[in-house]
């Protein structure tokens, strides 16, 4: 084959996507220990079955799809009117935020979508991506010839990246945020929403992590300050707010303001993406149901204690730590300048626990490394038992 006919881009990725590294580390690990017992706190999946409403509703549509009146083909490629109507009215009106369904699509993850969306963007467009955070939006960037310039985010501005000092087309934000657990104030938002109205850029919003904000008064969405449904385009899941990591479902919202955007989306996703499946899409829906929303919710209450009990074991052996008060994940300073990837083989050496390499998530995270809360309770205790009992 003729390289010079690939998209040469790839060459500027790193060689293996995060968490594929990861997997690959552990896999050497347990062969060259047979009988280890890993306990992994790495990659961030749940690890809490499906709530019993979500459950009944995937077995309706089961038995639906299987009756000549009930069966259905292709669904819309926007998503199924009764979601988009539920996700307005569940997670986005209790905020004061008034969306209506036409704004709202429905696909089968956050990941894919961050990733796509930057093809509606001309190549020559001018990112700006937080460092540390998820790394999809860079890679994803990268393989689009893009470049990205970066925003801080350490413990000296409180997690608060700074705004970009030359214009920028493209702003992404996660909040709460992948990796550091950490929360942008409404304060940083509003500097951002002004910065995007005046310049004409666009912010990618990641709320994967709404649910897990524990404090009402909080952001939850950033369509809750003034101005951002002229400059941002939102993404949300049911990944990690309803166990749907397997199940695969998620959500895109592009409001009506921003309509050359929408169109795109629409005419983008309906080209090359073909819907989330009706079952999966009646599962989502329940979990809007008065008992599909306080059986999430002790879920999530559940992560949340794990995440109290890491930031607290943590504290207790000296280490400090960021995060995990209003997200599941918990930031842990490493000590006497470790680097994160040598952390990484020496926690997993001594404890045979995982976590992530803080510089997996861009440059400010080395020295750094994330713990997921999203481990079994009594996997998490035994973690933080053998972090105490060997590195303390
Ligand atoms: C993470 O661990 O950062 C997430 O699970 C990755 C993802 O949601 O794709």
């Amino acid at each position: 084959m003729n390289d010079t006919i690939l998209n040469r881009h790839y060459d500027e990725l790193p060689e293996s996507y995060l968490f594929s590294t990861i997997a690959r580390k552990i896999a050497e690990y347990k062969a060259g220990h047979p009988g280890a017992d890993v306990i992994k706190l790495g990659i961030g999946d749940v690890t809490t079955p499906l709530v019993p409403a979500v459950v009944a509703a995937m077995h309706r549509a089961v038995d639906e799809m299987g009756t000549r009146e009930g069966f259905r083909g292709y669904g819309p490629e926007q998503g199924y009117e009764f979601l988009r109507e539920a996700v307005a009215r569940g997670e986005f009106a209790p905020r004061g935020v008034e969306l209506s369904p036409d704004e709202i699509f429905i696909s089968d993850g956050s990941k894919c979508d961050v990733a796509n969306f930057q093809e509606l963007f001309s190549s020559d467009c001018r990112v700006a991506i937080p460092d540390p955070v998820y790394p999809v939006y860079l890679d994803s960037n990268l393989m689009a010839g893009r470049r990205a310039v970066f925003l801080p985010a350490h413990a000296e501005n409180g997690f608060q990246p700074e705004l970009p000092e030359a214009p920028v087309d493209a702003i992404y934000l996660c909040s709460p945020n992948n990796p550091t657990g950490t929360v942008l104030t409404r304060e940083t938002l509003e500097r951002f929403v002004d910065y995007a109205l005046k310049n004409g850029s666009i912010i990618l919003f990641d709320a994967a992590y709404s649910a897990y904000i524990r404090d009402e008064k909080l952001v939850h969405s950033i369509y809750e300050i003034p101005g951002a449904k002229s400059c941002a385009v939102e993404f949300r899941s049911f990944s990690k707010t309803a166990g749907f990591t397997g199940v695969r479902c998620a959500v895109t919202v592009v409001p009506r303001e921003l309509e050359k955007l929408r169109r795109m989306w629409l005419r983008r996703q309906s080209t090359k993406f073909n819907g989330v499946n009706y079952v999966v899409q009646r599962a989502a829906e329940a979990v809007y149901s008065p008992e599909g929303a306080a059986q999430v919710k002790r879920v999530i209450d559940g992560y949340m204690a794990n995440a109290a009990a890491i930031r607290n074991g943590l504290t207790d052996c000296g280490f400090t730590v960021y995060g995990g008060e209003h997200a599941p994940y918990i930031w842990w300073k490493l000590p006497r300048g470790e680097k994160s990837f040598d952390f990484f083989d020496r926690l997993l050496a001594s404890c045979e626990v995982v976590g992530t390499p803080g510089s997996g998530f861009g440059a400010c995270g080395e020295g750094y490394f994330r713990l997921t809360a999203f481990g079994e309770a009594e996997a998490t205790r035994r973690a933080l038992e053998r972090i105490a009992a060997r590195l303390k």
